[in-house]
């Protein structure tokens, strides 16, 4: 068969848009972080899917979704049954926003300023792996692959377009799932993101 276009040069582009951005200082973010934590998965993947920023086990490690979020998405996308390692997983925002609590990093949210910062990274990562189907998971994705502030309740439970071509899919972000006190609550909500999961992939199997 004849190599696919999105093939072999691409990989050397991701290659080195990631190198790039290991140097990024598109925004104050990079100084206190300690690394960038680049998108991961196959670069010809069908399915994106798009996370707020990394935590405080990603800055470490240096890979998106391995932390404690990470095991709530993992353990969804088996239940969703979809491969992760056919999935390319990414971030809207590449390095860890902390506050510092005594020995501890605290998770802060990222801004609109620097989710604009980092939109160049992810049009890259769209640009080379051209996924079919985009995932975001929780308001700064969507935020960021749409250019606007989007209302999760009101657009999840149904394929969106992106604006630059391609499928989307929004669904809350797995953190949100470990806030819920309530378990009962916390399950269904749990239910409900593996639906959104299974349903964004089977749009393209
Ligand atoms: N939360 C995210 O949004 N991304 C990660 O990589 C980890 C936690």
């Amino acid at each position: 068969a004849a190599p696919s276009p999105k093939g072999t040069n691409s990989m050397a582009a991701w290659q080195a848009l990631r190198e790039e951005a290991l140097g990024c200082t598109r925004c104050p973010l990079y100084a206190p972080a300690t690394q960038t934590v680049f998108g991961e998965g196959p670069i010809d993947a069908e399915m994106m899917i798009v996370g707020e920023q990394p935590g405080d086990q990603e800055d470490l490690a240096g890979r998106p979704f391995v932390g404690p979020a990470g095991q709530v998405f993992d353990r969804a996308m088996a239940a969703a049954e979809v491969d992760r390692t056919r999935v390319y997983v990414t971030n809207a925002v590449k390095h860890f926003k902390f506050e510092p609590r005594g020995k501890r990093r605290i998770h802060a949210k990222p801004g609109t300023g620097e989710i604009e910062a980092c939109r160049w990274w992810i049009g890259q990562e769209l640009a080379l792996v051209r996924p079919r189907m985009t995932v975001a998971m929780g308001a700064t994705a969507a935020r960021s692959l749409f250019g606007r502030t989007m209302t999760i309740s009101r657009e999840r439970g149904r394929v969106l377009d992106l604006p630059d071509g391609g499928a989307a899919w929004i669904t809350v972000h797995p953190s949100y799932l470990l806030r819920l006190p309530d378990k009962v609550q916390a399950e269904e909500e749990f239910a409900r993101f593996v639906e959104d999961l299974r349903a964004a992939a089977k749009v393209v199997a």
